[in-house]
């Protein structure tokens, strides 16, 4: 016996299946370390940053990756890609753990790639996604953004997507002098305590004029409007295509945008500063190296050295 379709409703629809992930920033900020090798492989303990984030949609049910990347990234298409003489070497050698780690990177998903070209914006880069996207909901996660694996951001936003249909973005307080980094969203309240519903959000606000002190963090769980109102975005700060004025475009035309707020564990790498706190937080709580590496940070920073 067949069961009758359920009605069409926002809970019903198809989960989110793809992920975008844009790759082709510069990483100025990490120059000369960056001059030949990609921001996102810089190792954040032992293993690159960007590994992290593909483990993160992969965990959220999101086994369909597309990567944007740009010149200069190729290293990036074989982090993730098999490598038979490395594994035949440590097969040699015996080392099963390093072994499993490598097979590991290439083994987590299915990762496509497309070219943006010419750098013209974040939204731009995501533009670059829509004939991989198609006509489903999908997310983007930003590579400079580190979420603790304990703390499920990605499956909380892809739950609410589901749920209340439209977009949603994840939300973070932060202090009024560092909004001027970050999109940031004016909102109101909804029934649930971390579920907040947008009525605008605007690229890098002064401080002192922003509208909230609530800033859009690299998770994006999107509709696929978002690739007609993008191509109708015209260059805003910085002179680029910015994502955060596509997501305006859908609010103005009464698209459901929703933010969750993160209140759990970030780890920014795309700072030095912020980049050397996530190898020491992430460091510390390892469970091979953790131990040692703490007792000499304890000493450490009670003066010994
Ligand atoms: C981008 C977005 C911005 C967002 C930020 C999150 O800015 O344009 O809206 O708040 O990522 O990290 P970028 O960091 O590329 O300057």
């Amino acid at each position: 016996m067949t069961q009758a379709a359920p009605p069409h409703t926002a809970g019903q629809q198809t989960p989110a299946r793809k992920a975008v992930i844009p790759v082709a920033g510069l990483g100025t900020r990490f120059l000369p370390a960056t001059k030949a090798v990609p921001k996102e492989l810089l190792p954040v303990v032992d293993k690159p940053a960007l590994q992290y984030i593909v483990e993160e949609a992969v965990r959220a049910g999101l086994a369909e990756l597309l990567m944007v990347t740009g010149r200069g990234k190729d290293a990036i298409a074989d982090h993730f890609d098999r490598q038979p003489e490395l594994e035949a070497a440590l097969e040699k050698k015996g080392d099963a753990a390093r072994l499993i780690a490598v097979k590991h990177a290439s083994e987590l998903a299915k990762i496509h790639f497309v070219r943006q070209g010419e750098p013209q914006g974040l939204g731009h880069a995501v533009l670059q996604a829509a004939s991989y996207v198609g006509q489903e909901t999908f997310a983007v996660l930003l590579g400079d953004d580190i979420i603790d694996s304990r703390d499920r951001l990605l499956e909380r936003m892809l739950d609410v997507q589901q749920r209340r249909g439209g977009s949603v973005v994840a939300l973070l307080e932060v202090p009024r002098q560092d909004i001027s980094k970050y999109g940031c969203a004016t909102v109101d309240r909804t029934d649930e305590d971390d579920v907040l519903a947008l009525s605008d959000v605007v690229e890098k606000p002064d401080p002192d004029s922003a509208p909230s002190t609530l800033a859009v963090i690299g998770r994006y769980v999107l509709s696929p409007t978002i690739f007609a109102a993008l191509r109708d975005t015209p260059p805003g700060s910085g002179g680029e295509i910015q994502l955060t004025d596509g997501i305006r475009a859908l609010i103005r035309a009464g698209e459901p945008v929703h933010g969750v707020v993160f209140r759990g564990r970030r780890y920014d790498t795309g700072d030095r500063v912020d980049y050397l706190k996530a190898v020491v937080r992430l460091a510390v709580e390892r469970e091979d190296i953790g131990p040692e590496f703490r007792t000499w940070l304890n000493g450490f920073v009670a003066g010994g050295g």
